[in-house]
């Protein structure tokens, strides 16, 4: 009876998921690593893939001061924001070439049965490619919601574009539950009163609700118990 009561008490609190993009849904990283590599090899320098796991979840610009500083180069806001466009462009050409079979392993499943058992669901993301990337890939009309950065100002981990999301799909912050493969995605989730899943390794995601590999590892039952 206490279970039962459990049970449907969780099922009651949540009504929302709100899903980041690159890295939960698709694996966006490799593109953004070549076009930046292509940019800092222009500018005299290269940048690896361990530097590359740093810019994940974190916005164009910010990523791009990032880089400059690994290379030790200065540039004005001006040069800035030709670099960063120059970058956008590259990594467009090779986005258009997304096809379905890059939406990661699980996720077209769990949006699914997210819907079938009455969930609303949203896309909260930095990116302002996500548009292009959800329909590359033919999943946009998976979303009641996208947030992505054409929307915010404030990067992760500011809350803004989770409670963004929330509003949109007019549900309260603490009946949502976020699925975030950054740190700063993750605490995003937490400032904003959510619940977070963390996609990756327990060891980086420690602070989220429950952790699991991908998508492919979730199921409404483990939704059910965090
Ligand atoms: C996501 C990615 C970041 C990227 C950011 C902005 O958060 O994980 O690597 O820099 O979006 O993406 P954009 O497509 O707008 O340059
Ligand atoms: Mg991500």
């Amino acid at each position: 009876m206490l279970d039962l009561w459990i049970g449907l008490k969780t099922m009651t609190t949540i009504k929302a998921c709100i899903f980041d993009l690159d890295g939960v849904i698709v694996d966006t990283a490799v593109y953004h690593y070549k076009a930046w590599k292509r940019l800092a090899n222009e500018l005299g320098f290269d940048i690896t893939e361990e530097q590359n796991e740093n810019l994940k979840g974190v916005s164009r610009m910010r990523s791009l001061d990032l880089i400059l500083q690994w290379g030790g180069v200065t540039k004005t806001d001006t040069e800035k924001e030709e670099l960063a466009t120059r970058k956008n462009t590259w990594y467009v050409e090779m986005i258009n070439k997304m096809t379905p079979d890059e939406i990661l392993p699980g996720a077209k499943e769990f949006l699914q049965s997210c819907i079938d058992a009455g969930l609303k669901t949203a896309l909260g993301s930095a990116s302002k490619n996500s548009m292009t990337i959800l329909e590359k890939v033919g999943i946009t009309h998976f979303f009641n919601a996208v947030i992505d950065g054409n929307k915010v100002s404030k990067p992760k981990p500011d809350p803004e574009v989770f409670l963004k999301g929330a509003e949109e799909l007019g549900v309260l912050p603490a009946n949502c539950v976020v699925f975030e493969d950054a740190i700063a995605g993750v605490e995003a989730a937490i400032n904003g009163g959510m619940k977070v899943v963390g996609i990756g390794s327990p060891d980086v995601l420690g602070k989220a609700n429950l952790v699991v590999s991908g998508l492919d590892k979730m199921s409404l039952e483990k939704l059910e118990s965090i």
